[in-house]
């Protein structure tokens, strides 16, 4: 029998937008080289699909690069690298129009131009959408387009368990193919990691149950630095049962979040008064860290609502009437009808800030290289770093093309420059599988749970490292980490299938998210400042002085993340004040 063994010049793995757009830029680049894409999921399961509200890019005569950039600059509190924002706000149209052409359907307006519509903490419209299931058409379009290039081949289903590095590069991935338990072993002569975020370290995500860190751990275990891991999103409209998202569209149409007085609250954060129609950079569309921590404080002062699932506040859509609401926000009705048993045509949406997006992730430069030769990074996974201390939304849907087709050209490039692949790959492989004989099948005598040491995780990260940390509340939740990593050595694995093991992959999936949560604590602990979505009491003002560096975390053997710094790249924009629902000098 042939040995499970692959080759291919580049291998991307994660097979979401980001994922995608890579494939179809290596293609681009250099048709002669063969290119495999691995994931977890087929293709059109991975996690883009359920983006709802929007892709930012500028297309409007009233908006400019240098407004996109600032958006995203003073959105961030000052924590981007503003030569990465400048060349995206740059590359951003380019790939939304290309995106046009082949085939994904943006909404128009009635004169048939692309309609945009406003997002939070923007000064202008600039958010694209196709009504409010854009990332559903935004990867069908890619999906569709990486089919015409007989230079791809996929390996759906298979979950990478490990880099192959070899002569000071990365060379490839070790793969357990779901569907048999089988390992294997596919060779690259570059790899490009686009395996999206994190959300599932926390209980309460929009994320979907996939979006579990793996390939940041897999850099991370590599001796790539994570960047800026203590920049954790909460998008402020979470349905309270399931964590699905409400879009942020919802409120660009009109939405109004009240308490449970009634009372359109956001106008007492400093975000702007009550207007009949939304004003830009005000009210329901400030920035998201801004509306999440309004939440805490409304809860903290009892105006919150009390549900079986928590504490919530209300959206309000009802004025806008049945006939925007279907076609601007139809999902948000199908959503609500769905899930909550609610018209949002007549009822009111109860809704709770809820986990939804690392701004951190595997440190890159602006052409998606690490630091490890061979290796790329784009899309979540990845930071940059456009999205600094708090994304804007609609950012990260165009990041994904950006920055998805600049590293795939980097791999393509990089890959046209070696000559073979690596021959040593046969210990690696007999290491991975005697792993997964010894710690990872129904004869580990192991005797943990995963479903326990992943509720704890849960409830440590929520409680030590939400919305508002302190010192006290990281260290609390560390220790209780690295005792968690101890437990998981012993884990428990009970069915010995080899066919589609779901155990054995959720059990990967948390020796992921166990590193990541490292990663987000050690992070939090040692920024004693706050800034965008990283708020410590204890410190509560942003300290640019000693702060306006991005935290780097590197795996340390039987030992907490070390963490080292680098500084901010400013080229336009010294750090200034945050202004959303006034004007100022510098606004
Ligand atoms: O609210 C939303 O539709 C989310 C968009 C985003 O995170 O970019």
């Amino acid at each position: 029998m042939s040995l499970p063994f692959h080759e291919c010049d580049v291998l991307i793995i994660g097979a979401g937008g980001a994922g995608l757009r890579a494939a179809i830029a290596v293609a681009e680049t250099n048709p002669k080289l063969s290119i495999g894409v691995v994931s977890k999921v087929y293709p059109m399961r991975s996690h883009t699909v359920s983006a709802e509200g929007g892709a930012a890019a500028v297309i409007k005569d009233d908006d400019s690069l240098e407004h996109h950039a600032y958006d995203t600059i003073s959105g961030g509190d000052w924590m981007s690298d503003q030569d990465a924002v400048e060349l995206f706000v740059k590359e951003a149209p380019k790939e939304m129009i290309r995106l046009e052409h082949w085939g994904c359907p943006w909404s128009r307006e009635d004169n048939g131009k692309v309609a945009v519509r406003p997002f939070g903490g923007m000064k202008n419209k600039r958010t694209w959408f196709a009504a409010d299931k854009t990332g559903f058409h935004m990867l069908h379009t890619l999906f569709q387009t990486s089919l015409k290039y007989s230079s791809v081949f996929r390996f759906d289903e298979y979950f990478v368990t490990d880099l192959i590095v070899e002569e000071g590069r990365c060379q490839g991935a070790l793969a357990l193919e779901i569907a048999t338990g089988t390992i294997h072993a596919i060779k690259a002569k570059s790899v490009v990691i686009c395996t999206g975020g994190a959300g599932k370290v926390f209980p309460f995500t929009t994320n979907a149950a996939i979006k579990t860190g793996d390939g940041m751990a897999l850099a991370y275990r590599a001796g790539v630095p994570l960047k800026d891991m203590e920049f954790v999103q909460y998008h402020p409209t979470g349905l309270p049962f399931t964590g699905i998202l409400i879009t942020e569209a919802a409120r660009a149409e009109g939405g109004h979040l009240l308490n449970k007085d009634g009372y359109r609250y956001l106008q007492d954060y400093d975000l702007g008064k009550p207007e009949p129609k939304p004003v830009l950079r005000s009210m329901e569309l400030g920035p998201r860290d801004r509306l999440s921590q309004a939440f805490v404080k409304e809860q903290e002062s009892g105006r919150t609502l009390q549900g079986p699932y928590g504490d919530f506040v209300h959206l309000d859509v009802r004025h806008l009437g049945a006939k925007t609401i279907n076609n601007k926000i139809p999902f948000v009705r199908e959503l609500c009808l769905k899930y909550e048993n609610i018209d949002p045509v007549k009822e009111m949406i109860p809704v709770r800030p809820v986990v939804h997006y690392m701004m951190g992730g595997i440190d890159t430069d602006i052409e998606g290289a690490t630091s490890l030769p061979g290796l790329f990074a784009a899309g979540e996974c990845a930071c940059v770093s456009i999205n600094g201390a708090n994304r804007l939304g609609s950012n990260s849907l165009t990041e994904l093309l950006v920055f998805g087709s600049r590293a795939g050209r980097s791999a393509a490039t990089f890959s046209t420059r070696q000559d073979t692949f690596s021959t040593g790959i046969g210990s690696l492989f007999e290491k991975e599988n005697s792993k997964f004989l010894s710690k990872y099948s129904a004869d580990n005598n192991g005797s943990e749970s995963i479903a326990e040491i992943r509720n704890e995780m849960h409830s440590t990260m929520e409680e030590g490292a939400g919305i508002y940390r302190t010192e006290a509340s990281l260290k609390k939740s560390m220790d209780a980490v690295k005792s968690l990593k101890v437990r998981f050595e012993n884990v428990k694995i009970s069915d010995s299938s080899k066919t589609f093991n779901t155990e054995v992959t959720s059990a990967l999936e948390l020796s992921c998210l166990l590193d990541v949560a490292e990663t987000v604590i050690q992070s939090a602990l040692h920024r004693a400042e706050s800034r965008g979505s990283h708020q410590r009491t204890d410190f509560p003002e942003r300290n640019d002085k000693d702060f306006l560096s991005h935290s780097l975390a590197y795996k340390k053997e039987d030992n907490v993340p070390e963490i080292k710094y680098k500084p901010v790249i400013i080229t336009k924009w010294p750090p200034g004040e945050r202004v959303y629902g006034r004007e100022t000098k510098q606004s």
